[in-house]
């Protein structure tokens, strides 16, 4: 059997390690929208908000889209050595969700700890497996140390997160993700895993603005609320620096997980600042050579913002339509794997 609007082939497996978070809901909103992937888990960690809000906050935005099938699985409470100074709930709102009450889900998390169900799902695959990262990467470190030839099975790694160029957001060096857990952020970018780094180089100049909120808003229930869930962000960013649009961080990494090559990417080696100091969390990436290391990252330094997106407001526009359609996997034959 197969779905309407679905590819013909297989859809790639996707697992995405979250924090919501406004942007965080817009990139797994994108996911489920987006027929090229199949969202086969969620994991949740500290971030933005508590991790308690983070876990919930997911199951209410996969009911909101239709798909409280998906498994959400519990991650890292806090990060890996030094608890993260402060939360984010002045940008995101205290709850995460930008002030939104989006309705609970009928679901329950999956019994298995984030790292567990992560790994059983890398081993059990027939096909390589992406994992966007768009929270602090302590889940993912824990992985690598945890269960070693099951992270060497990630197929490619999205990590938002760090800078090349742009300083920081959350202090003058570091960028929100690697600043709240940088040890577990010098694990992952310093391992061999595939891994791609969506820094602040990409995701700063790409900025919803205010007619695309609009455009997905008009598109149904799910639009509405998507956009209901960003307007305190928006807010936000016009007080903080005067623009009247948003930046959706996690929604561009999504975009580059689905659509492999939409960033220009350079192999560099990163090391992040791990000292107590004013670096603490900044990612020195090294651009004056390409690098030829095992260790290397792709780091994204090119970005056509426009195209970007073009692409999330077209996307998150058929998300209506698309649950409508087909209001779970269920619906629409077995699932694969
Ligand atoms: C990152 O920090 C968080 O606040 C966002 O959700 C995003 O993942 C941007 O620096
Ligand atoms: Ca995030």
């Amino acid at each position: 059997m197969h779905c309407l609007d679905e590819p013909v082939t297989s859809p790639l497996p996707l697992v995405i390690d979250t924090d919501p978070g406004v942007d965080d809901t817009l990139a797994v909103l994108l996911a489920l929208a987006s027929p090229e992937v199949d969202l086969r888990l969620v994991t949740t960690v500290h971030g933005n908000v508590e991790l308690e809000r983070t876990t919930e906050n997911t199951l209410r935005v996969l009911h909101l889209a239709g798909r409280a099938d998906v498994p959400v699985a519990v991650g890292a409470a806090g990060s890996l050595v030094h608890p993260q100074p402060e939360r984010a709930g002045h940008v995101h709102g205290a709850a995460g969700l930008g002030g939104v009450a989006l309705p609970p889900s009928p679901a329950s998390v999956d019994r298995r700890p984030a790292v567990v169900a992560l790994a059983e799902l890398l081993m059990s695959s027939p096909v390589p497996v992406t994992v966007a990262a768009i929270g602090p990467l302590t889940n993912i470190a824990l992985l690598l140390h945890v269960f070693p030839e099951a992270a060497s099975r990630i197929g490619r790694l999205v990590v938002m997160g760090g800078s090349a160029t742009r300083g920081g957001n959350v202090t003058a060096a570091a960028e929100f993700n690697v600043w709240a857990d940088p040890e577990a952020a010098q694990v992952v970018l310093g391992s061999t895993l595939p891994t791609v780094m969506v820094g602040l180089d990409v995701t700063l100049p790409t900025v919803l603005g205010e007619a695309g909120i609009a455009r997905f808003a008009a598109a149904g229930p799910i639009g509405a609320q998507a956009a209901a869930i960003l307007q305190q962000y928006l807010a936000h960013a016009r007080a903080a620096y005067g623009t009247r649009g948003v930046v959706v961080h996690d929604a561009l990494a999504l975009t580059e997980a689905i659509a492999p090559g939409t960033l220009t990417t350079v192999r560099r080696d990163v090391l992040v600042d791990t000292g107590p100091g004013p670096g603490r969390g900044q990612t020195l990436v090294d651009r004056r050579t390409v690098s030829t290391s095992p260790t290397a990252v792709e780091v994204a330094e090119g970005v056509d913002s426009a195209a970007a997106v073009e692409f999330l407001v077209a996307r998150l526009s058929t998300l209506d339509a698309r649950t409508r359609q087909h209001p779970g996997p269920r619906d629409c034959g077995p699932r694969n794997g």
